[in-house]
């Protein structure tokens, strides 16, 4: 019976082509309060917009009669070895697209050789998506005001294995997501915040409005500064990433710091309404940190083409997003596997197109 859904529904993936068929198909499978928490951008989701359509805008000067017969798309970030240059980022609550939510996706990643990050808020907790695999893997941490918390989770996930931590810096509050307010979005029975359960009490968040803006209302520390950054560097031996950084001097001071890379990222559009495409942004932070620091970049990042883009702007690699959950709405593990599957082609394809046969030939494309 498995194994005739299974197939059944590698099939019926057949017919999907790109991103935008993932999008549309996960968009008729998923619960529309799913849905509208996955897909949602902050405010007016002019950032969302925005982010796509600054890596639309940029254009690429392609060489010629190079030998592109055959090329070399990996590459190495922080000592971790990637097929091709792209990370899976931390998304939240993914057994609302799957029932094995956060497992199916590290398996997939898994078989791509396409390193998972693990968000603080993941449906299954740390220790298990650990060990759902031998593969490496990185640990998104969202700080608590509770330090004990905080200082929790970052044990938990170096004991566990993980290789480096990520801490979300764009999110000191929640930016505000209309739909999810009006949907008073909450994860449905049975299903929890599994990282957290073991801190949370009976009946602590309120009700009304959406539960996870209460949740990160009472939880979290909006008061987070770069002192902090120095208190965890001393908590871990772990190489740590600032997720969210959008300014220059930002990056510069997180890599004074001692941040080991920093993701230049508006959360998907999802905090900041205001805030800078992250294809603008790209290029002064990675002069900014001039090598010293690995740079990441994530938001809109549908196509080969555009992690040609961030590649020629500087990036070392790129965060793949939503399309994640695409995937593994339509068709769990098999549906990641299908997305990534798809980014790799289309990333060698574009390369081939760009006459490039290393990484190191994206530099000067732009
Ligand atoms: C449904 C959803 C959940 C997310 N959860 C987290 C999270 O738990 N921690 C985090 O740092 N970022 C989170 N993000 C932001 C992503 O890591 C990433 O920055 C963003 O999705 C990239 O944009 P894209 O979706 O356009 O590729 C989430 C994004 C979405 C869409």
């Amino acid at each position: 019976m498995f194994i005739c859904i299974h197939l059944w529904q590698i099939a019926a993936m057949d017919d999907l082509h790109t991103v935008a068929d993932f999008r549309k198909a996960a968009r008729r499978k998923l619960d529309p309060v799913a849905w509208d928490y996955f897909a949602s951008g902050s405010d007016n989701q002019r950032a969302k917009r925005r982010n796509r359509a600054a890596w639309d805008e940029i254009e690429l000067q392609p060489r010629v009669l190079i030998d592109v017969a055959t090329v070399d798309t990996s590459t190495t970030v922080l000592g971790l070895a990637l097929p091709w240059p792209a990370l899976v980022a931390p998304l939240a609550y993914q057994m609302l697209a799957h029932p094995q939510g956060e497992l199916a996706t590290a398996r997939a990643c898994a078989d791509a050789g396409i390193p998972m990050i693990v968000s603080t808020m993941a449906n299954v907790d740390l220790e298990t998506v650990a060990q759902a695999t031998a593969a490496p893997k990185w640990f998104q941490l969202y700080c608590h005001r509770d330090r004990g918390i905080t200082q929790d989770l970052v044990q938990r996930a170096q004991a566990a294995g993980y290789q480096a931590l990520i801490i979300t810096v764009d999110a000191p509050v929640l930016g505000r997501r209309i739909a999810d307010e009006r949907n008073r979005f909450e994860l449905p029975p049975g299903l929890t915040r599994a990282n957290l359960a073991r801190y949370e009490k009976p009946g602590a968040n309120a009700a009304g409005g959406s539960h996870l803006s209460d949740l990160f209302r009472t939880r979290q520390d909006a008061s987070l500064t770069w002192r902090d950054i120095d208190w965890l560097r001393g908590l871990t031996s772990l190489p740590i990433l600032l997720k969210g950084v959008l300014r220059a001097d930002d990056a510069a001071r997180a890599v004074d710091a001692g941040c080991a890379g920093v993701i230049v990222s508006n959360h998907g559009g999802r905090q900041l309404d205001a805030a800078i495409a992250t294809a603008r942004a790209l290029p002064g932070v990675a002069k900014a940190v001039q090598g010293r620091a690995a740079v990441l970049v994530d938001g809109g990042i549908e196509w080969g083409a555009d992690m040609l883009r961030a590649l020629a702007l500087g990036a070392n690699a790129v965060l793949i997003g939503r399309p994640v959950l695409w995937g593994l709405a339509v068709g769990g593990q098999a549906g990641v596997s299908r997305v990534l599957g798809m980014y790799a082609e289309d990333f060698s394809r574009a390369m081939q197109l760009a006459g490039c046969t290393n990484l190191a030939d994206t530099r000067g494309l732009a």
